[in-house]
């Protein structure tokens, strides 16, 4: 298989920049957009009939599903377990018979994600899974798979493999939410619509690049970074951090904001930077008092917000990356792509190798 890098430095900035059209692409195979409503695509299993879903993923396919937990417990009442794979495979969870799992991975073959379908196996429960690679074993081996259409992913760190597992996770909620009778028809087709906008802001997302190439230069220098979100923006947080430490290998913790004043406010000093992922959300003055702690400790802030959150948050903030007002659901998707790029440009700036960061592998088949 050969792909090149077009125009683009490394793969990783290539593939940053194909994630309008695979969004699109993948939104499309499971959403009529034309009239506004969830594809008719079969499933192994009736979410109208399970009590539990169980999603097991390593990595950033991991937080994928973490997302994919909040919006299926929020939209679709469907009570959510999620795991790391390499926990799961060992921590003999009891799955009650009406339950069903989801795995999730970009290559089908990381090997504790394999072990955790294969102990699902056993247990007799449905299996599916959302993989980028259709020949894969976890895909042969499951009983219904949700492809995303991302193409090959090569760069190490996983960009649009993830904003395509998300893409399918929230046409999968609408799925559920429609089938357990918790959303309208016309909620249902506002969702959709709202989706069907997600490739359009994800370009709007990447015209951001001069404030992220600013704060990348002022991260280029620091040693620790902490990154905070409330909400789907908590698994982003965790999201931001991990691409920072595999490219930039620069250390960085994600952590959920109402947790701060639990541990990590003892860190703050002006040596590390806080990035806040705020949109203006139903949570949003929450997440601001929460800087409020951080700046009045001399912590300096990035903040990534909206436009109504970069009006409302009257902070003194290191840099604020605004981008377009999104709807809420469709906002996991867009966020992403800020979170991702910033990595990216500080990762240059440092002069690693992007692609092929030291230590770490592309696919994970050992345990
Ligand atoms: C490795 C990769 C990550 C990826 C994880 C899970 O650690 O470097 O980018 O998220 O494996 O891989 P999978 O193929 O199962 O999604």
């Amino acid at each position: 298989l050969l792909v090149d890098k077009g125009n683009h430095r490394h793969f990783m900035e290539k593939e940053i920049h194909e994630q309008p059209e695979v969004i699109s692409h993948t939104l499309a195979n499971y959403l009529n957009f034309a009239d506004g409503t969830v594809a008719d695509f079969d499933l192994p299993f009736d979410f109208a009939k399970i009590e539990r879903l169980a999603i097991s993923a390593c990595g950033t396919a991991y937080l994928a599903g973490l997302i994919g937990k909040y919006w299926l417990e929020r939209y679709a009442r469907l009570p959510v377990d999620i795991d790391i794979a390499s926990e799961f495979r060992y921590r003999e969870m009891p799955l009650p018979k009406n339950s069903a799992a989801l795995f999730i991975s970009q290559s089908g073959e990381t090997a504790d994600t394999l072990a955790s379908l294969r102990y699902c196996r056993e247990e007799g429960i449905p299996i599916s899974a959302i993989v980028n690679v259709r020949e894969s074993t976890i895909a042969r081996e499951s009983d219904g798979i949700f492809p995303t259409l991302a193409g090959p992913e090569i760069g190490v760190a996983s960009t649009k493999a993830f904003t395509c597992q998300l893409s399918v996770l929230a046409a999968l909620t609408l799925k559920a939410a429609k089938a357990r009778g918790t959303i309208s028809p016309e909620e249902e087709q506002a969702l959709v619509r709202e989706l069907s906008e997600a490739p359009r802001y994800a370009s709007q997302a990447l015209k951001l690049s001069a404030s992220i190439e600013k704060v990348a230069r002022e991260l280029s220098h620091v040693r620790h970074v902490l990154y905070l979100g409330r909400d789907t923006n908590y698994p982003l947080a965790l999201e931001g951090a991990l691409k920072l430490k595999e490219i930039s290998y620069i250390h960085a913790e994600g952590y959920a904001a109402g947790e701060l004043k639990h541990g990590p406010i003892a860190l703050i000093d002006e040596q590390m930077p806080v990035i806040v992922i705020a949109p203006h959300d139903r949570i949003f003055e929450k997440t601001v008092s929460n800087m409020q702690e951080v700046a009045a400790r001399g912590g300096r802030i990035v903040l990534i917000t909206d436009e109504k959150g970069a009006q409302n948050a009257t902070l003194e903030t290191l840099e604020t990356i605004v981008l377009p007002d999104v709807p809420e659901f469709v906002a996991p998707i867009i966020y992403a792509l800020p979170i991702q790029m910033l990595a990216y440009h500080t990762a240059v700036i440092m002069g690693t190798d992007v692609d092929q960061p030291r230590n770490l592998a592309k696919s994970v088949t050992v345990e």
